[in-house]
C-alpha cells in the first residue's frame, strides 16, 4: 500500500532548502526565497481563516519542516538555520496565524469553563466523551474491517506524532521544578525503557515495529509531503505549545488529552492487527502503550494539571485550549484517515 505520490511543493522545496544551507545569506538574495515570508503569510491566512483545506497542507509541511530541522543534528548537516531569523518570521507568521483562529474555534467552549473543583470530573469526561474519541467510526473500522495493509497505513500516518513524544516532555522539563518536573521525569523515564537499554526505548520500538511491519521509517523526516496535512497539524501543535515558552500550559493540556485518550483508541488497533494474524512482537509498540498510558494519563493529572490550576486558576483556560485544540486536530485525523484508508491503492508502503 502506497501513500499517494505527491511532488514536494516549491514551499517546502524552498523551506528544506534554506534550514539546511550554509551560506543562507547568499541564498536569500535570491527573489524566489526573499518572497517566501510574504507568501507563507498568505498561505497561512488562507489556511486558517478560510480553512483551504490544500493551503493547510502546504502550510503544514513548512511548519513540519521547521520543527524537524528543530531538532536536527550539526553531525548531519553542513548547517542548521532553524534560529535564523528569517526562519523564525516564517514560523511566526504560521503559528500566530493558528493560533487566532483556534482561539475563535474554541471560544465558546472556553467561555463555559467549571470551577477549580470540579475541573477534573468535567475534563476527563469532556476528553471520554469527545467525537474524536473512541466512539469515532475510525476505530470500530480499524477493529473490524480494515485490511493488514489500511493498519500499516496508519501507523505510519501516525508517525510524525509519534516519533517526537519523549523528545517533546523533554522540551517541556527546563524551568519547570518540584512535583511537576517529577512527573515529567517519571514519563520521560518509561519512555527511555526504565534503564532497560537503548532496546527498551519507546522510539526504538515504535521504529522496529514500523519496520517489521514494513513502512519507511525514515520518511517523517526525509518525505514529509507523504503525510496528510491533519497529521503533520497534530505533530506541529504540540511543537507550538512546548516550544514556545509562552503556551507551556497548552502543552501541558495537550498532554493530558493524548495520556487519557490513547489506551482505548490503542486497543481498536491492537484487534485489528490480531484479525490480520500479527500479534506479539509485531505490534508491541500498541500493546505496550495500552498499559503504560494509562498510568501516565492519572498521574499526569494528578502531579501536573490539578497542582497548576489549584495553584493558578487563570491557567485552567488556556490549559483546557491546549486539551480542546488537540481533541478538535485528532477527529479531524480520524475524519481524514476513514476516506484516506479507504482510498488508497493497494501496494507497499517501501522500508527505506
Ligand atoms: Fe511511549
Ligand atoms: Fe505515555
Amino acid at each position: 500500500m502506497t501513500t499517494p505520490a505527491r511532488q514536494k511543493s516549491g514551499y517546502l522545496e524552498r523551506i528544506e532548502a534554506l534550514l539546511y544551507d550554509p551560506d543562507i545569506g547568499a541564498r536569500l538574495n535570491e527573489p524566489a526565497f526573499r518572497a517566501l515570508p510574504t507568501e507563507v503569510g498568505e498561505l497561512a491566512t488562507r489556511a486558517f481563516m478560510k480553512d483551504s483545506v490544500a493551503d493547510q497542507q502546504h502550510v503544514h509541511e513548512v511548519l513540519y519542516a521547521i520543527n524537524v530541522a528543530s531538532l536536527a543534528l550539526p553531525w548531519e548537516h553542513k548547517a542548521v538555520q532553524v534560529d535564523h531569523p528569517f526562519i523564525a518570521q516564517i514560523r511566526y507568521a504560521i503559528e500566530s496565524a493558528w493560533d487566532r483562529a483556534d482561539r475563535q474555534r474554541h471560544k465558546a467552549l472556553l467561555d463555559s469553563l467549571p470551577p477549580v473543583e470540579k475541573f477534573e470530573e468535567w475534563v476527563t469526561s469532556h476528553i471520554r466523551d469527545h467525537s474524536s474519541n473512541v466512539s469515532h467510526p475510525l476505530f470500530r473500522f480499524l477493529k473490524e474491517d480494515a485490511t493488514r495493509d489500511q493498519l500499516r497505513l496508519f501507523f505510519f500516518q501516525e508517525s510524525p506524532f509519534d516519533i517526537f513524544h519523549a523528545d517533546l516532555i523533554t522540551l517541556m522539563m527546563p524551568g519547570v521544578y518540584g512535583q511537576m518536573k517529577a512527573e515529567m521525569a517519571h514519563n520521560f523515564n518509561d519512555e527511555m525503557g526504565d534503564g532497560a537499554g537503548e532496546a527498551a526505548v519507546h522510539r526504538t520500538i515504535r521504529i522496529e515495529t514500523g519496520r517489521q511491519m514494513g513502512i519507511d521509517t525514515d520518511a517523517h523526516i526525509r518525505q514529509i509531503n507523504r503525510f496528510v496535512a491533519e497529521e503533520l497539524a497534530l505533530s506541529n501543535m504540540y511543537f507550538d505549545g512546548i516550544k514556545n515558552r509562552g503556551k507551556l500550559v497548552q502543552g501541558i493540556g495537550m498532554m493530558l488529552a493524548t495520556e487519557t485518550m490513547v489506551p482505548g483508541r490503542i486497543n481498536h488497533q491492537i484487534q485489528g492487527f490480531r484479525r490480520n494474524g500479527m500479534d506479539g512482537d509485531q505490534i508491541y509498540y500498541l500493546t505496550l502503550h495500552a498499559e503504560v498510558d494509562v498510568g501516565h494519563g492519572a498521574d499526569w493529572m494528578r502531579n501536573v494539571v490539578l497542582p497548576l490550576v489549584r495553584k493558578h486558576p487563570e491557567t485552567m483556560r488556556e490549559l483546557m485550549l491546549g486539551v480542546e485544540r488537540r481533541l478538535y486536530q485528532a477527529g479531524a485525523v480520524c475524519d481524514r484517515m476513514m476516506t484516506y484508508l479507504r482510498d488508497a491503492e493497494p501496494a507497499t508502503v517501501e522500508v527505506a
